[in-house]
């Protein structure tokens, strides 16, 4: 074979890899509305930075007439590239070839990437479109799919890990994910299920959709397994390019500076009258972030999950920080079993990559009653509070309006290791709101009063004036300043930056016990 032969042969080899499944299956992709798994990675990285390794690969196994399927590069498509600049790792499935199910050399190939991504520190990115471990390779694809969760659980807190359904995803398909830090999905074309409906009817005889068993609704508003939900799939391949703007390329490393051109300076006057006189009354403590950070831009995770908390990205001066808030416009922002989950996994996700911490806290506690006690609201409040008090990256709060019960410790509260710790005149710390605790310590004076409800009103207007301020705390240095709403911002900014070379550590250990 001369050279020019072996050239045209390698060239033929590489397009027939790049082809997948075929050119039918290709198009049967396009047609259900998906992008192929070489066309998510063009819209991911940076224009023409993708490199690809293991083009070749083919599986081995003989059985069930998969001697007559081999696709070079078998169903997935691995490499490097970069966005905006940046190194990361990424692996799609190719739902062309075999239903872009998991076999052996599918896992090896992920494998190999997660291996270079942690040598080199830089994020995964994994693109899933799979029918989970492929039948016809048995106990082998299980395996396949073992070796990979230890990866993604040896690799977490080393090294963003970063999953975007993009199909429907079965079986191992949604646990490696589940093991990452952040998962985005596809409203309308993505599926996340540990089984099918077809299995689903079998076992338990429901008959249910692909979209109301899994779909991008379900996961980003009810169970919370998904993160961010997106509109189609170039949106959430470019929301994910957002994402990583924040984090940095592993734990040893600090987030990058960006600098917004927002003054840091900045006073925010809407501030000062956005709290309203009534403290029963709701505000929107979305304003309050946009107000307070660069350029009003907030990266918001589990929008629709438990949003009577709120959690997120975005930057004060420059500098990455991660947003936890109660929401008064839901619920009051009360603390229940989903938010105080979803708040404390944001907390570690921030605490393992080197993220500050900025808290806005109005919060009238737990949330009471038997779903939420028999549900295990204590064990899921733990999980907020273990969070917290563990994180050692800088931690700021605000408390605009209440900080009430054990909900005031939890919220980053100095007693857990807040550096610093700001109220607004309008705050409130209290063992709880006016109502209750005038009718718990004054009850035998009000059953005996002779106008209840004059006297219940006098006894509140008493509680509130002594409890309800921020100056009790603040005399005690349980807070470090009153401050006027609208410095919020240079006051976070220069905080932040004083505590750019905090150094803290928990005692060593091999791990924690966090109430799971
Ligand atoms: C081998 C598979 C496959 C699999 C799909 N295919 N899943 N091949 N192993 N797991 C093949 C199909 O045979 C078909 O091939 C092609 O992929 C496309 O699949 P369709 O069914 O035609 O597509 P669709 O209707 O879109 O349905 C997609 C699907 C469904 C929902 C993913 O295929 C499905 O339910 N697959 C099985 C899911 C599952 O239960 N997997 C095992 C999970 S157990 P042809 O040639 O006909 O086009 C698991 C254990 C891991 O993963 C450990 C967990 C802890």
């Amino acid at each position: 074979m001369n050279k020019q032969t072996r050239i045209k042969t390698l060239r033929e080899r590489k397009a027939q890899s790049r082809l997948g499944g075929g050119q039918e299956r290709i198009e049967a992709q396009h047609k259900k509305g998906r992008l192929t798994a070489r066309e998510r990675i063009d819209l991911l990285l940076d224009k023409g930075s993708f490199r690809e390794v293991d083009s070749f690969v083919v599986h081995r196994t003989k059985d069930f007439g998969l001697d007559q399927q081999v696709f070079p590069g078998d169903s997935v498509v691995t490499g490097w590239g970069t966005i905006e600049g940046r190194l990361v790792y990424v692996f799609s499935q190719d739902f062309t070839v075999l239903g872009g199910s998991l076999g052996e050399v599918h896992a090896e190939k992920i494998c190999k990437i997660m291996d270079m991504a942690m040598k080199n520190g830089a994020p995964v990115i994994g693109l899933n479109d799979s029918g989970g471990a492929r039948i016809q390779e048995g106990v082998v694809s299980l395996a396949g799919y073992a070796d990979i969760f230890l990866k993604n659980t040896l690799a977490s807190g080393v090294i963003p890990q970063i999953s975007a359904i993009m199909g429907p995803c079965a079986g191992g398909a949604v646990y490696s994910p589940a093991l990452t830090d952040f998962i985005f999905m596809v409203r309308g074309s993505s599926y996340m299920f540990v089984t099918g409906p077809d299995v689903v009817k079998t076992v338990t005889h429901e008959e249910v959709s692909f979209e109301d068993l899994g779909g991008a609704s379900i996961h980003s508003e009810k169970s919370g397994v998904c993160h961010v939900a997106a509109d189609s799939e170039a949106d959430t391949l470019y929301l994910i390019r957002k994402l990583l703007g924040y984090l940095p390329q592993n734990n040893m490393e600090d987030p990058p500076f960006v600098d917004g051109s927002d003054d840091p300076l900045r006073m925010e006057d809407s501030l000062n009258t956005l709290i309203p006189d009534d403290p029963g009354k709701p505000y929107d403590m979305k304003d309050v972030i946009r107000a307070v950070v660069d350029n009003g831009q907030f990266f918001e995770i589990h929008e629709n999950f438990a949003p009577n908390i709120v959690v997120g990205f975005a930057r004060l001066g420059g500098h990455s920080v991660g947003i936890v808030a109660n929401q008064p416009a839901v619920l009051a922002g009360v603390l229940d079993i989903d938010a105080s989950e979803k708040g404390a996994r944001f907390v570690r996700v921030c605490d393992a990559f080197n993220i500050p911490i900025v808290t806005f806290e109005d919060v009238p506690g737990f949330l009471p009653g038997t779903v939420q006690e028999h549900g295990g609201i204590i064990r899921s409040g733990a999980k907020l509070l273990y969070a917290y008090c563990e994180a050692t990256v800088p931690k700021l709060t605000v408390i605009t309006r209440k900080a009430y019960g054990g909900a005031y410790d939890v919220m980053s509260s100095k007693h857990i290791r807040g550096d610093y710790n700001a109220a607004w005149p309008s705050a409130e710390l209290a063992v709880m709101g006016p109502d209750g605790a005038v009718n718990i310590v004054f009850r035998k004076e009000l059953e005996k009063a002779k106008d209840p409800v004059k006297r219940k009103a006098e006894l509140v207007a008493e509680y509130r004036e002594k409890f309800a301020n921020p100056y009790i705390a603040a005399q005690r240095g349980y807070l470090d300043d009153v401050i006027e709403p609208k410095e919020t911002r240079p006051r976070l900014i220069n905080a932040l930056e004083m505590l750019s070379n905090k150094r803290d550590a928990n005692p060593a250990k091999k791990h924690g016990n966090i109430p799971l």
